[in-house]
């Protein structure tokens, strides 16, 4: 699965805005959270992306095209030695971090009577476990003040959705966790908040909840701005959330979706509604 390579064009911020900077990605291999490294790393910061497959972690930080500035690691985030041991090797690569992603997210589309507690424990332990390990384990390595942390999250953690039993309950702990954290670490400068994405082109996300062209258009019909986002877009509200111009956001969840999470947007819903 190809994703577009953000174009620095676009982006709203200055080409130095993170020089200087350290960012750990969770996730960071693929995908929104790879899109985010990348984004990044044009910015000027230094980038460590963490995925299990150590293989493919190396492939992701080459494909970032600045060696100097991108370095790949292999962890799952449900061990949290692993994360930390990960954290620690990234400090000494780069130095202490500025910014952390939580990212690294696990789903597949199931009733709950056709997974077994085995299935719903690895999505949570993927999602919510994951997100607390990473998050717990960076406190020591993270520069403070200044220091952003963001997990990303999805629409399911506010709106229960059929087949998804498990990654609604995991990220809706990721959204209160992230809120208690903010309350519990903001006295020593440290933010966190969460980005909630909508529908992204080009994600393995996408492909499992929408696998074919029909189902891609229903969404897109009911979606407010009647197409998918790009990564390059959540990425920059990564870099907003993580820059100066964010300094008294903490706890927020920022919704990156074109308005999936406002409903049904569709011109159905509307003659539905009047008639
Ligand atoms: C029912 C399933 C299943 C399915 C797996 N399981 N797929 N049950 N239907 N389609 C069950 C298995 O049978 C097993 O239970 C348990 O889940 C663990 O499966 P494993 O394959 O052993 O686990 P693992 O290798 O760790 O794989 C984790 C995974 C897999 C989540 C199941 O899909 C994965 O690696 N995904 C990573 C990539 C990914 O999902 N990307 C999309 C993320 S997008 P038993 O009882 O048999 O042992 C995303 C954003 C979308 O998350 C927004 C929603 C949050």
């Amino acid at each position: 699965m190809s994703l577009n390579v953000p174009d620095l064009a676009e982006s709203a911020f200055r080409p130095d805005l993170l020089k200087g900077r350290t960012a750990f990605v969770a996730g960071g291999t693929s995908g929104i959270n790879l899109g985010i490294a990348a984004r990044f790393v044009q910015l000027g910061a230094r980038v460590v992306v963490v995925g299990r497959d150590a293989e493919k972690a190396r492939a992701a930080a080459a494909s970032l095209g600045a060696p100097e500035q991108a370095l790949g690691l292999s962890a799952d985030v449900r061990n949290y030695e692993a994360v930390h041991t990960a954290l620690r090797q990234a400090v000494e690569a780069f130095g202490p971090l500025d910014i952390v992603v939580s990212g690294a997210a696990g789903n597949f589309v199931a009733p709950v009577l056709g997974m077994s507690a085995n299935g719903f424990r690895t999505v949570v332990d993927i999602d919510l476990m994951g997100t607390f390990n990473v998050f717990r384990a960076s406190h020591e390595f993270v520069r403070r003040p200044g220091a952003s942390l963001i997990a990303i999250s999805a629409g399911q953690a506010d709106h229960p959705k059929t087949l998804q039993a498990h990654a609604c309950a995991a990220k809706a702990g990721v959204n209160q966790l992230v809120r208690v954290l903010a309350m519990e670490w903001g006295r020593e400068g440290i933010r966190v908040n969460a980005i909630t994405p909508g529908p992204i082109a080009n994600t393995e996300g996408m492909a499992r909840l929408a696998p074919t062209p029909e189902a891609n258009a229903r969404r897109i019909e009911r979606l407010a701005l009647r197409r998918y986002g790009e990564a390059s877009e959540v990425a920059e509200c990564a870099v907003f959330l993580s820059s100066a111009s964010a300094s008294y956001v903490t706890g927020a969840v920022l919704y990156c979706d074109g308005g999936s999470g406002l409903g049904d947007a569709s011109d159905r819903a509307l003659s539905d509604g009047i008639a």
